[in-house]
């Protein structure tokens, strides 16, 4: 079965936002990143439907860039009413180059240098997400030095292991990110924020995850960060007024994988907020999520052209594409599952197993073992679906390979948002 924004048209070729993969492949060449903008605006018009109607208006998606950054994307995300969550200054060089407004900017990260602190303060960021201790002071000494008050929020771990079968509510003081909430570290965070003059404390963050499919982790954690919050206001007499839950929402990547509709998240998480806030007499808080994962993940393909098919008899059919690992490191990376199609025969039956090879020096490098597809031959063209999230991002040039460009499809229409990397591009910077 084929999600529902892809077709097959009469000529057996895989369609996605009305166009032939056959087509865009002659086009563009392969590999190609090909991204649905109809089912990326689709789904932020779904997001902020539900803040509409859950927080009336309380509250604001954060696109968190990592997910795919670049400045089309950026765009994208800021003509559908989305903030944007940044960890870099690249990802921040990136939205600002777009035109992204400073303001409505997140900048998150458990390490930002001296030099992405005061850039993001220079270009005046509208949201600091705090880590640590030495961060807060850094950011304290620039803002005083700039003559100005910085808006801060903390990043908190509350407490709660998203990725056990039941969730739990231990371990996850062993995190690289944020104040623990157990120790007391988060309060004494807090009281030293509140003590500097150049800092706005505006509220708390937290993230528990990424490819989650539980609605009540995140429920949890709402409740834990109210409680929180509350704490803070009793023991401080200081009521923040934001709260950020992170992003995390799973999608589906195969038939294995049955995301929560993004609606049921949003109306659970907001009647536990709600709730809460009754139950402690506390005002209901500004609410941002951040979703990265659900926004483009399944949005996006890639296209590979075969060019060899090995049989090993008793062993396995290595079928060896002209990308891999380069532009796809989520398989070596965490083993990840995707669907595999023949996109110039996707009416062919899936009956044949492939292992789907890359072209680097690695016999890791591989995008799927063992995963059952239309059999292919040389110069057949593959698509590998739902690659829209962490697979640009986390492209690398290893062996000196050339990342594939971006192309947009709506409506029957390509366009490229980032062109293909040339020979020159690699040596650009070596002397
Ligand atoms: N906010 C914070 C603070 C985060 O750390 C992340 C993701 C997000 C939001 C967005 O989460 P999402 O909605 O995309 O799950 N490279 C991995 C994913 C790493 C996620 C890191 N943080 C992968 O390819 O699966």
């Amino acid at each position: 079965m084929l999600p529902e924004h892809l077709k097959v048209n009469e000529e057996g070729h895989l369609v996605v936002g009305g166009c032939d993969t056959v087509d865009l492949a002659e086009q563009f060449g392969t590999p190609l990143y090909v991204m649905d903008e109809g089912l990326i605006r689709k789904i932020c018009r779904a997001y902020k439907d539900s803040f509409a109607m859950y927080y009336g208006g309380q509250g604001t998606p954060v696109y968190a860039s990592k997910a795919f950054c670049c400045k089309e994307m950026c765009r994208i995300v800021k003509s559908e009413g989305f903030d944007l969550e940044i960890v870099s200054g690249g990802e921040l060089y990136t939205a600002l180059a777009a035109g992204f407004d400073p303001a409505h900017i997140h900048f998150n990260g458990n390490n930002k240098t001296c030099e992405e602190i005061r850039y993001a303060l220079e270009q005046k960021v509208g949201h600091i997400l705090v880590d640590n201790i030495e961060e807060l002071h850094l950011i304290q000494k620039f803002s005083e030095v700039m003559n100005r008050v910085t808006t801060v929020s903390l990043r908190i771990k509350p407490g709660i292991d998203a990725h056990t079968h039941q969730f739990i509510r231990t371990g996850q003081i062993d995190s690289k990110f944020g104040f623990a909430l157990e120790t007391g570290e988060a309060m004494q965070a807090v009281q030293e924020t509140l003590a500097l003059p150049n800092l706005d404390l505006e509220g708390v963050q937290c993230h528990i995850g990424s490819q989650i499919f539980d609605i009540a982790p995140f429920v949890e954690a709402a409740k834990v960060m109210l409680q929180f919050m509350q704490d803070v206001r009793e023991k401080t007499g200081v009521t923040v007024r934001v709260l950020d839950l992170g992003g995390g929402f799973g999608i589906r990547y195969t038939d294995a994988d049955q995301p929560v509709p993004y609606n049921d998240y949003m109306r659970e998480v907001s009647t536990a907020i709600h709730k809460k806030c009754r139950e402690l007499s506390f005002p209901v808080p500004y609410v941002y999520i951040e979703p990265g994962r659900s926004v483009v993940g399944e949005a996006g393909l890639t296209l590979y052209t075969v060019g060899s098919v090995k049989e090993i008899p008793g062993v396995r059919n290595y079928v060896a594409v002209d990308g891999g690992m380069t532009d796809n490191p989520r398989y070596i990376l965490y083993q990840s599952a995707y669907d595999v199609l023949l996109a110039n025969h996707a009416d062919r039956a899936p009956d044949y197993t492939a292992t789907v090879a890359g072209r680097c020096c690695e016999s890791g490098d591989l995008i799927q073992e063992n995963v059952k597809m239309g059999k292919p031959k040389a110069g057949d063209l593959i698509a590998v679906l739902s690659t829209g999230a962490y697979n640009y991002s986390m492209a690398s040039n290893y062996n000196r390979v050339c990342r594939p460009p971006v192309i947009m499809v709506r409506g029957g229409s390509p366009r490229v948002v980032v062109r293909r990397e040339s020979y020159e591009d690699l040596i650009r910077n070596d002397l």
